[in-house]
């Protein structure tokens, strides 16, 4: 009998994984423009700052929102009290409306369908919680989020079927693979209760395909009983072309959103989430969206164990409740993000470094299989730790987001300034050099930043570890 229960001290969180330990050891040495400009970068982190002076400046021309108030008067004790787990109506009003913007409007969700969570890593729970028990399984299409691991299968019990995307098509899912991940499943004596989705995707950073969408929807179509959830929680982060295409506009589309002989609208489900796309991930505001009523009616008391405050509603439906502040901030923070992301492609490609060309995110997927020493996966996390300890970048290796090609590594670019990008890619560019040229000069990677400005930066360099351990990103 052991002190602690075996769901406390199993280890299917995750937390061994690369992606969480490069996290440790930038905490040890975290680079800091002024205090320690030869520290490690975190480009292991989804952060989105680009944009927060949007926000704070709305702040600002706003403050009776931040002092609780409400035309004049305080609403401080109404807040104080509030604690229904059907949120503030304002509130997800001013969300589903939000979440309609991102959608360009060709789509529109209906309040009374959304369940608040605290972020999505809550909302996908959440979801499994209500879908599917113990030992069943859902199909993911690979690369996926390292988090998945342990949102979708610590607490939950649930097992994750991978669908096996590969480069040579760009990673997209393909029927052969689906059908390949269903039989594994099937193999493995596992019932299988759906397919979830990332679209746009973390950690490729691009959209998902109209053909990918449609072939998943008519999969769970023909299978009583089999859920498609679709976390789109970078949905507001598509900068270029192609366009975002919500898994709802393809249902309506094909006329599946109205048609009463059809069920599958009430077996798909959105996540969604304001840690990207507004970049607030502190605030933990999530989003399951769901046609299927008992789906609704489940998640709405699951919720429970994971409310979004009432001040933090309160805040959140006046900004999103202001149409013209919300379209302008969506069009803004999507050039900014494509301004980073084009530093980041001219800055890898200076160090003859290539990525999948991508669209969205705040990351990109990066093709470093000619830096490997062989063509395994002990090569990468080889490759991995001379970046993270000789080039100090922590960058997160593709086998931590389960892809089956040894070589590919995610890189964000929306958590720090340009000047610490340029600098990073200058460190990439000295050790493919070095690489190339055999060895030696290991010192003269680390380099300084070429910022004029040496004063204290706004930008948050994070976190205590026992933010780090709870965390996600
Ligand atoms: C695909 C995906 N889903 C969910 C999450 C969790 O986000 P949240 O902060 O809303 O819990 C992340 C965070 O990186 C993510 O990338």
């Amino acid at each position: 009998m052991g002190l602690l229960s075996r769901k406390a001290t199993c280890n299917s969180h995750g937390q061994d994984s690369s992606y969480f330990l490069g996290w440790q050891e930038y905490e040890k040495n975290p680079y800091d423009e002024v205090l320690n400009p030869k520290g490690i970068i975190q480009m292991g982190l989804a952060e989105n700052q680009l944009s927060f002076d949007l926000l704070e400046s709305w702040l600002a021309k706003n403050p009776d929102v931040s002092a609780f108030k409400k035309d004049g008067n305080s609403i401080f004790r109404e807040l104080a009290l509030f604690q229904d787990y059907h949120g503030l109506p304002a509130f997800k009003k001013a969300l589903v409306d939000f979440m309609a913007e991102i959608r360009g409007n060709k789509v529109t969700f209906d309040p009374n369908h959304i369940v608040l969570t605290a972020g999505s890593t809550s909302a996908n729970e959440t979801l499994m919680f209500c879908l599917a028990d113990h030992g069943d399984a859902f199909l993911l299409p690979t690369p996926y989020y390292p988090g998945f691991d342990r949102d979708l299968k610590w607490r939950t019990g649930v097992e994750i079927v991978p669908i096996q995307c590969i480069s040579s098509n760009n990673f997209q899912i393909t029927e052969s693979a689906l059908q390949r991940a269903y039989q594994d499943a099937q193999t493995r004596n596992l019932t299988v209760k759906g397919v979830l989705l990332t679209n746009p995707s973390n950690p490729l950073g691009t959209t998902m395909t109209r053909n990918e969408l449609n072939l998943l929807i008519d999969f769970i179509s023909d299978k009583a009983d089999m859920h498609l959830i679709s976390d789109e929680i970078y949905s507001g982060t598509v900068f270029d072309s192609p366009a975002f295409v919500s898994v709802v506009e393809i249902l309506k589309e094909r006329n599946l959103l109205k048609d009463s002989d059809s069920d599958v609208w009430n077996r798909v489900h959105v996540v969604y989430s304001l840690s990207k796309d507004l970049g607030l991930p502190g605030f933990r505001v999530g989003a399951i969206y769901s046609q299927n009523d008992t789906v609704v009616s489940a998640a709405t008391k699951m919720s429970s164990f994971g409310l979004v405050s009432s001040q933090t509603q309160y805040l959140l439906s006046a900004m999103l409740g202001d149409k013209n502040f919300a379209k302008n901030y969506i069009s803004e923070n999507k050039q900014r993000l494509k301004r980073r992301q084009k530093m980041l492609v001219s800055g890898l490609k200076k160090a003859g470094i290539s990525c999948l060309k991508s669209n969205a995110g705040l990351f990109c997927w990066v093709d470093m299989r000619h830096l490997l020493q062989s063509n395994t996966f002990e090569a990468e996390m080889e490759l991995w730790k001379k970046i993270v300890y000789d080039v100090r970048l922590n960058i997160s290796p593709g086998s931590s987001c389960h892809c089956t090609e040894p070589g590919w590594f995610r890189l964000c670019f929306a958590n720090m300034s340009e000047d610490t990008l340029d600098l990073a890619m200058k460190r990439l560019k000295a050790f493919v050099a070095e690489s190339a040229g055999g060895n030696g000069r290991r010192k003269s990677i680390i380099g300084h930043s070429s910022g004029k400005k040496k004063s204290p930066t706004k930008w948050v360099f994070r976190l205590s570890s026992r933010d780090r351990e709870q965390g996600d990103r």
